[in-house]
């Protein structure tokens, strides 16, 4: 979902050299190290029940684990984002394989976004976790459809996709295509600038409803958690 990016550092944070990373290329992340990411600290939207904190994000041996935590100084919860240093990405094939949180109210989300401009989104949210959101943002609007799921996604990996083209985007699970749209237009990536990202977070306010996510509660037992892995894009 829409959030302000604000990236004052990235000229810091990302010499020119960093190796799987090629200026408007490909890329090809494991995601079991977070070299070529930004990790989004100490802020979040007013309307989430969280704000990001790098605390809740982690390195696992199988990619990337994002948590919901407690230790937010501005919300009730933590939750984490993960931003990939490139910073020009524009039409072609995105994937990656997640498994999302099954707890309600947490948001389990794979998207590239311009501020302002637009933004393609795979969502997964834990009040039900057989079906997808697949959404563009665009001119200040959400049109998010739900895919039906042929599994339940919390409960193995399972490869996400979309090609987005000038014309049209057309989203994929496990290499089959569900959606096609060509009824909502996106901002050409030569105008502005694109950002892959993916991240967790807690719904407390009603986003596009309440009955999207559900409302979030830390659970009683266990650390709400989402997996990401193997995170591609080809121009
Ligand atoms: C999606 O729709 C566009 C525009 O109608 C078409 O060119 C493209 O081939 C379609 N893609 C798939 C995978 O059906």
């Amino acid at each position: 979902m829409r959030v302000s990016y604000i990236f004052p550092s990235i000229a810091l944070l990302a010499p020119a050299f960093l190796s799987s990373v090629q200026a408007s290329g490909a890329i090809t992340e494991s995601m079991s190290s977070h070299d070529d990411f930004i990790i989004a600290d100490g802020y979040g939207p007013d309307r989430w029940g969280c704000s990001f904190r790098d605390s809740q994000v982690h390195e696992s041996g199988a990619g990337t684990q994002i948590t919901i935590g407690k230790d937010s100084d501005l919300k009730p919860f933590s939750c984490g984002e993960l931003i990939h240093r490139q910073e020009d990405f524009g039409y072609g094939i995105y994937s990656i394989e997640m498994i999302p949180s099954s707890v309600v109210g947490q948001v389990t989300s794979f998207f590239v976004i311009a501020n302002e401009d637009t933004e393609i989104d795979i969502e997964l949210t834990g009040l039900n976790t057989k079906i997808a959101w697949m959404n563009i943002w665009h001119d200040h609007k959400q049109n998010p459809i739900s895919i039906n799921l042929p599994f339940d996604a919390a409960d193995d990996w399972h490869t996400y996709s979309f090609e987005w083209r000038k014309n049209f985007v057309t989203w994929s699970v496990d290499g089959n295509v569900v959606l096609n749209r060509s009824d909502i237009a996106t901002t050409p990536p030569d105008e502005t600038n694109y950002r892959l990202v993916v991240n967790s977070w807690t719904q407390v306010n009603p986003e596009i409803n309440i009955k999207w996510a559900g409302q979030f509660k830390y659970p009683n037992r266990g650390t709400p958690t989402s997996q990401f892995r193997n995170m591609r894009y080809r121009p």
